[in-house]
C-alpha cells in the first residue's frame, strides 16, 4: 500500500461494507454507499483509476435467522434481497463496476482457496470448545441465535456482537447469561471441535498496519486499544448449514462446519473486483496487481465494524499474502430526530420510502456527505433536510445555476466570446485545490464544500459586478462578467459531480458540453464550454414547509404504531442496524436501579456544581472517545476531559451552556489534565444545561 498523493498512476478499489440481504434498504446503508460511491467518483475526477465494488453479504445467521422466521430457504431468501437491492443502487445513482454476491462461484472459490493458504502457512488450528446449545430447538445456537450480556461493557448482546453497547466482535461462548433466541431457553452447552485463526500472531504486523493506514481517526484508534489490551484467536467456523463449508480435506472433522460470515464477507471485495477485472479485461483494470501487488485499496465502512476490518481482515489478506487497505473511512451512525435508528421501531426513512415521496436522490447523497464529516453521527429529520436543500441546493447552487445560465442564454445564447478573468480563473483553481485536499483528507464534507463555497462566491460576483447594467453602458465588461459567470457554473458542476452525479450532469448539458461529466476531470473546471447552448431550466425546487410537516406526522405515526404493536407483543422485525444508541428509555427494566442509601443536604452542599459555557472542544489525539473542554464557569476557565468524542459533534459544543462539577479532584487523562467535570446523562451523553437565566458560575442548590 501506497501513501503518495491521489491521484497515484496505481489502480484504486474502493468498496463500501456489504449489506446483509435479510431486509429493505434505509437511509443508515445509504449514507455507507453514498459516501463510498462518491468517494470513488471524486478520485476519478483526480485522474485516479479506480473502480468501485460490493456485494451482497448471503450467509450468516442474519439471514439465516430471518429466513427461518418467515419459513423460507435462506438461499432463496437472500437473494430476492440481492436483486432488490440491485435495482434500488442506481436510483440513488450508486454505481457500482460491479456488485456481487458472497454466494456466487467467484466468491466460495476464492474464500476456500484463502482459507486453504491461512491452513497451510499454519495460521489455523483446531480447538475443542464450548458451544451454546438450545436441547428444545434441538440446535446448536451460534451468534445470533443466542442473547445474553456483553462481557467488556455490560450491554445487551448478540452472540458474536456487542451491537447496543461497545460494538465489540464476541468469540462464541464469550458472551454472558446466553439465552436461546429461538426459544428463549437458557443455553446450554456442549463440546465441539472448531477452526481457529491466529490473529494474535498479527499484533505487530498490525500496529505497524495502523500507523500507516489512512482514513477517518476512529479507525485506527479503537483497534490499536484492542491490540494493547491483547489480541484473541479468532474462531472461524460454525455449527451451520448454511454457508460456505469449510474447505476439509475429509479426514479432519471439519465436514460438518461452515466457514463464519465474517470470513467469507470481506472476500467479496476481492471477487467482485476480480469479477470486474475479468470484464472488463487485464490491460483495462488488473484486479491481481490491486490485490496482490501495489493497487490503492480503499474501505468505507460503519463504524460498528471497525475490528472486522482492521483486524481480522488485514491479518487474513497478510497471511494469505494478498495487499493491504491503503485507507479505512469509518462512517458515524444516522440517528432520525435524535434518537438511534431503528428498523424494528419502524424509525427509519427507507429508501423505498425516500423515493416515493418524489425526491430526487441527489438531495439526500448531498444531505448525507455534507452534513457531518464522515466519523460524526448524523442527525436526520425533514425539516433539517429541507433547510439544506432549500439553503445550499437551491438558495446557493441553483440560484447561481440558474441566474447565470438564464442571463448568458438571453443575452449571448451561449458563453460569450471573451477570456476568463485571473481574478475568476484564480478562484475556479483554488477550488480544485480544496478538492483534491478534501479527496486526500477522506473528507466528502470538503468536496461539497468547495462546490458550494464556488456557487456562493459566483453569486457574490455577479451580485457585485451588476451585469444587468453594464449590457448597455460598457457591453464589453458585460461579456467578460458573464464569460466568468458561466465558467463558475460549469466548475461548480465537474466539483458537485462526485456528490450530485445527475445535477450536475443536467448543468453540463445545460452548458452545451456533450459526453458524461462524470468523465471529466477537475481540470475541465477551466475549460470554455462550447459557444452556445439552449435555455436553462431551474435544477433544484424548494420544498415547502407543509411538506416536512406532513412526512415529520407520517413518520411519528409510524413510529408509534411500531410502538403500540410492540407493546402488544406483536413480532416485529429483527433489526439488523447498530443499537438504538441514543434512544431516550421509557422502560425503567433498562435503567440503572435507584439507590437505597440517601445523603444529607450537607452532602449535598458539598457538591460544587456549576453553569459554565463551553468555549471550546476538541477531540484529544489517542483517545477514542475523549474530548478536551475549555469551560467558563465565571471566575475562570477550566480544562476538562469528557468521554464525549464520539457522541457529539464537538464543532458545534462552542458557546453550549452546561453545568459542571466544580470541586471534582483534577484527573489526568491520556496526558491531559482535567478539572471538573461535566455532567451528563444516558449512552449518548445527553449534555445537562440550564433553561432560564442562571448565570455562568451560578451554583446550582
Ligand atoms: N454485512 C455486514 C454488516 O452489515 C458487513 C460486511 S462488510 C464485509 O455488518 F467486510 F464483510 F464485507
Ligand atoms: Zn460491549
Amino acid at each position: 500500500m501506497s501513501t503518495d498523493e491521489f491521484p497515484t498512476d496505481r489502480p484504486a478499489v474502493v468498496t463500501c461494507g456489504l449489506p446483509y440481504a435479510n431486509g429493505d434498504l434505509h437511509i443508515g446503508h445509504l449514507r455507507g454507499y453514498i459516501g463510498a460511491d462518491a468517494f470513488n467518483r471524486a478520485l476519478r475526477t483526480l485522474g485516479q483509476r479506480s473502480a468501485y465494488v460490493s456485494g451482497s453479504d448471503m450467509h450468516g445467521t442474519p439471514v439465516a435467522v430471518n429466513a427461518e422466521e418467515q419459513g423460507v430457504d435462506p438461499e432463496d431468501f437472500a437473494l430476492d434481497w440481492h436483486e432488490q437491492y440491485e435495482e434500488t443502487f442506481p436510483q440513488f445513482n450508486v454505481e457500482f463496476d460491479n456488485y456481487g454476491h458472497t454466494h456466487d462461484e467467484t466468491n466460495t472459490e476464492l474464500t476456500q482457496e484463502i482459507v486453504r493458504t491461512l491452513d497451510e502457512e499454519g495460521y489455523i488450528y483446531e480447538k475443542a470448545i464450548q458451544v451454546a446449545y438450545d436441547p428444545d430447538a434441538d440446535q446448536y445456537l451460534p451468534d445470533r441465535y443466542v442473547e445474553g450480556t456483553c462481557p467488556y461493557c455490560g450491554a445487551k448482546a448478540r452472540g458474536d456482537e456487542c451491537d447496543e453497547g461497545c460494538q465489540r466482535h464476541l468469540e462464541p461462548g464469550e458472551v454472558e447469561d446466553p439465552k436461546s433466541a429461538i426459544t428463549g431457553n437458557p443455553a446450554e452447552y456442549r463440546e465441539r471441535t472448531h477452526k481457529f485463526f491466529r490473529v494474535s500472531e498479527f499484533a505487530d504486523y498490525l500496529t505497524d498496519f495502523l500507523d500507516d493506514l489512512e482514513g477517518t481517526s476512529n479507525a485506527r484508534n479503537q483497534p490499536r486499544q484492542w491490540i494493547e489490551d491483547g489480541l484473541q484467536d479468532w474462531c472461524i467456523t460454525r455449527d451451520m448449514d448454511w454457508g460456505i463449508d469449510y474447505p476439509a480435506d475429509g479426514d479432519d472433522g471439519a465436514d460438518d462446519l461452515v466457514l463464519y460470515v465474517w470470513v467469507d464477507a470481506p472476500i467479496e471485495y476481492i471477487a467482485s473486483t476480480k469479477q470486474y477485472g475479468e470484464r472488463v479485461g487485464e490491460d483495462e483494470y488488473d484486479w491481481e496487481r490491486v490485490w496482490k501487488d501495489d493497487g490503492e485499496i480503499v474501505h468505507v465502512i460503519g463504524r460498528d465494524i471497525i475490528q472486522h476490518h482492521t483486524i481480522f481482515w488485514p491479518a487474513m489478506l497478510e497471511g494469505a499474502g494478498y495487499n493491504a487497505p491503503r485507507g479505512i473511512a469509518a462512517t458515524g451512525f444516522i440517528t432520525i430526530g435524535g434518537k438511534g435508528l431503528s428498523t424494528s421501531r419502524n424509525r427509519a426513512i427507507w429508501a423505498r420510502e425516500y423515493l416515493d415521496e418524489g425526491f430526487h436522490p441527489d438531495l439526500l447523497r448531498y444531505y448525507l456527505t455534507t452534513t457531518g464529516g464522515l466519523q460524526q453521527d448524523v442527525d436526520f429529520t425533514w425539516d433539517a433536510f429541507r433547510e439544506k436543500v432549500n439553503g445550499e441546493l437551491v438558495g446557493t447552487i441553483g440560484n447561481f445555476w440558474y441566474r447565470s445560465l438564464l442571463f448568458a442564454y438571453r443575452n449571448y445564447e451561449g458563453t460569450p466570446d471573451a477570456d476568463v478573468s485571473e481574478e475568476v480563473r484564480e478562484r475556479i483553481e483554488g477550488a480544485i485545490g480544496e478538492v483534491r485536499e478534501s479527496v486526500n483528507d477522506y473528507s466528502l464534507r470538503g468536496v461539497g464544500q468547495a462546490a458550494t463555497a464556488l456557487a456562493q462566491f459566483g453569486n457574490e460576483y455577479i451580485q457585485r459586478n451588476e451585469p444587468w447594467k453594464l449590457t448597455d453602458d460598457d457591453p464589453d465588461r458585460a461579456e467578460q462578467v458573464i464569460r466568468d459567470c458561466v465558467q463558475i457554473a460549469k466548475a461548480v458542476g465537474v466539483l458537485l459531480e462526485p456528490i450530485a452525479p445527475d445535477k450536475a450532469q443536467r448543468l453540463w448539458e445545460q452548458v452545451g458540453e456533450d459526453g458524461a461529466v462524470a468523465d471529466a476531470h477537475l481540470e475541465d473546471a477551466l475549460e470554455a464550454p462550447p459557444r452556445n447552448f439552449d435555455e436553462p431550466d431551474e435544477l433544484f425546487a424548494k420544498i415547502e414547509d407543509d411538506r416536512v410537516a406532513e412526512l415529520e406526522e407520517k413518520l411519528d405515526a409510524r413510529i408509534e404504531e411500531a410502538a403500540a404493536a410492540e407493546d402488544e407483543g406483536e413480532e416485529t422485525e429483527s433489526d439488523d442496524t447498530p443499537a438504538d444508541e441514543s434512544e431516550a428509555m421509557t422502560d425503567t427494566e433498562d435503567l440503572e436501579p435507584l439507590l437505597e442509601d440517601r445523603i444529607s443536604f450537607e452532602d449535598f452542599q458539598n457538591l460544587d456544581i456549576r453553569v459554565g459555557r463551553i468555549e471550546s472542544a476538541e477531540g484529544i489525539e489517542g483517545a477514542d472517545d475523549l474530548a478536551r473542554l475549555e469551560v467558563d464557569i465565571g471566575f475562570e476557565t477550566r480544562q476538562v476531559v469528557a468521554g464525549i468524542k464520539q457522541l457529539h459533534d464537538l464543532d458545534e459544543l462552542s458557546g453550549e451552556k452546561c453545568v459542571l462539577l466544580a470541586n471534582m479532584e483534577p484527573a489526568e487523562l491520556f496526558g491531559v489534565e482535567s478539572n471538573g467535570m461535566i455532567l451528563a446523562a444516558g449512552d449518548e451523553a445527553d449534555l445537562l444545561t440550564t433553561h432560564g437565566d442562571a448565570a455562568i458560575g451560578e451554583k446550582v442548590r
